[in-house]
């Protein structure tokens, strides 16, 4: 039977189609595939498998290598590990090569770029202030050709980085660089090569805000970290946190802001504040926890009557299906009839939150635009709200609540203080 294969992403079919279903590729199904990636092994013979008791392992600690940029480093558990492999990820236009020149700027690197010319490259770091005698650069984008010309180089890099993943290619695969087929192929390569030249290689993969599946999606799981790199870019701030992380914790977060001068570290617990002096209805701050430190935000919620059968939901900076949820518990435990309101969330900062300790700060907004109220001044909220109303303990509640009063919050609503939302209605 007649079998067609995309050669860009590898959907499979019994039938050909001249536009791909997968991935929307025009022409791109062929007949009996050459880039079958796995072979027949069946004139394979049972081969014994070696066994090694783990005392007979030893574990490599070996020396991390450090950016100097503390944000990044604390996400990668102090540092890269020579032979790791990192995929960048973020929307065009986020500041990934931005962040990569200065994280890099110490370190003997290989840059090579499919998006850049040396020139832009260069003018960036000038712009930076960065010196880039450390740097190699190449705008070649054959992978074979890369590890070739890295492994015969008498002075190896510690990094190399890969400025976009999309843009390279391998030889050995028909489709467009780019492609599934592409990604997986050239990713496998240069894992392999990092790791039997205890090389660290940063690759940058773009994502859109729907983070694109048919892209650095599909090579996640051969790397050994994946960071994501957010934010607004009506924002400054920029988020870096890692999703996986074989080196380290995946709850750390970095913050950075974009200036004119390039990324500069956030260290400020309250930078997402905002200092008004009139307070708002609608609006709550929360503490939460990322990995080492806790951290305050202000969420702004406007309830407004709707026009529609249907209300709207907006939301911005805070998970929709968490928030919808909590829209449920409102309703059913304080009795609120959301269901003739149109209700827009936003999280100030262009940041978003992926930390259960927002909901009960969340609910406190809700409450306060609904009542047309302010909450009090130097108050925070920090709890996970249950689906039965009920206020859990937040991650390391402790800690926030400690970092708050240092920081001069008066009133902290956490779990210790109520044990269920109803407690929030008589508050506001
Ligand atoms: P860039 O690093 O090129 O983004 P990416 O590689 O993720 O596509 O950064 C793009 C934006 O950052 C660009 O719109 C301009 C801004 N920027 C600054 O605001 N300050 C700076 O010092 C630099 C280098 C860039
Ligand atoms: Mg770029």
């Amino acid at each position: 039977m007649a079998f067609f294969v995309c050669k860009n992403c590898g959907y499979g079919s019994a039938s050909w189609y001249g536009k791909c279903p997968d991935c929307g590729g025009w022409n791109t199904l062929v007949d009996k595939p050459e880039f079958n990636k796995n072979p027949s092994k069946k004139s394979e013979s049972t081969r014994k498998i070696t066994i090694t008791p783990f005392n007979k392992i030893t574990s490599k600690n070996q020396a991390r290598i450090k950016t100097g940029l503390y944000e990044l480093d604390r996400v990668l558990g102090s540092g890269f590990v020579p032979g790791e492999v990192i995929l960048l990820t973020g929307e065009p236009g986020i500041g990934k090569s931005t962040l990569i020149l200065q994280a890099l700027k110490n370190i003997n690197v290989l840059y090579i770029s499919g998006e850049e010319s040396g020139e832009q490259v260069k003018s960036r770091a000038d712009r930076l202030k960065i010196n880039l005698d450390k740097f190699l650069f190449s705008n070649d984008l054959q992978v074979e050709g890369i590890i070739e010309s890295v492994s015969t180089l008498e002075v190896k890099p510690e990094v190399i980085a890969i400025d976009s993943i999309q843009t390279i290619y391998s030889k050995s695969i028909e489709g467009a660089a780019s492609g599934v087929s592409q990604l997986k192929e050239v990713t496998k390569l240069l894992v392999n090569f990092a790791k039997t030249n205890n090389l660290t290689v940063i690759l940058i993969g773009h994502i859109t805000k729907g983070g694109e599946i048919a892209g650095p999606k599909t090579v996640e799981h051969f790397v050994d970290c994946v960071l994501a790199f957010e934010g607004e870019k009506i924002s400054n701030y920029r988020l870096i946190r890692a999703s996986k992380n074989r080196f380290g914790s995946t709850d750390e977060i970095g913050i950075f802001e974009m200036t004119p001068s390039g990324l500069k570290e956030v260290t400020n617990p309250l930078v997402f504040l905002e200092n008004e002096k009139n307070l708002i209805a609608g609006k709550s701050v929360i503490g939460v926890t990322e990995g080492q430190r806790s951290l305050f935000f202000e969420i702004q919620t406007l309830v407004v009557p709707t026009a529609l059968a249907v209300p709207r939901r907006v939301v911005k900076g805070l998970d929709f299906n968490k928030v919808q949820l909590l829209l449920a518990v409102v309703t059913k435990f304080l009795n609120l009839p959301l269901d003739r309101f149109d209700i827009y969330v936003n999280v100030i900062g262009g940041v978003t939150i992926k930390n259960t300790a927002s909901d009960l700060g969340l609910i406190a907004s809700l409450i306060s635009s609904f009542k047309n109220t302010p909450l009090p001044k130097n108050t925070i909220f920090t709890g996970e709200v249950g689906l039965q109303g009920e206020v859990r303990k937040a991650v390391a509640e402790e800690k926030i609540i400690t970092e708050a009063r240092r920081l001069g919050f008066k009133k902290i609503f956490s779990s210790k203080m109520m044990k269920n939302i109803k407690e929030l209605k008589t508050l506001i």
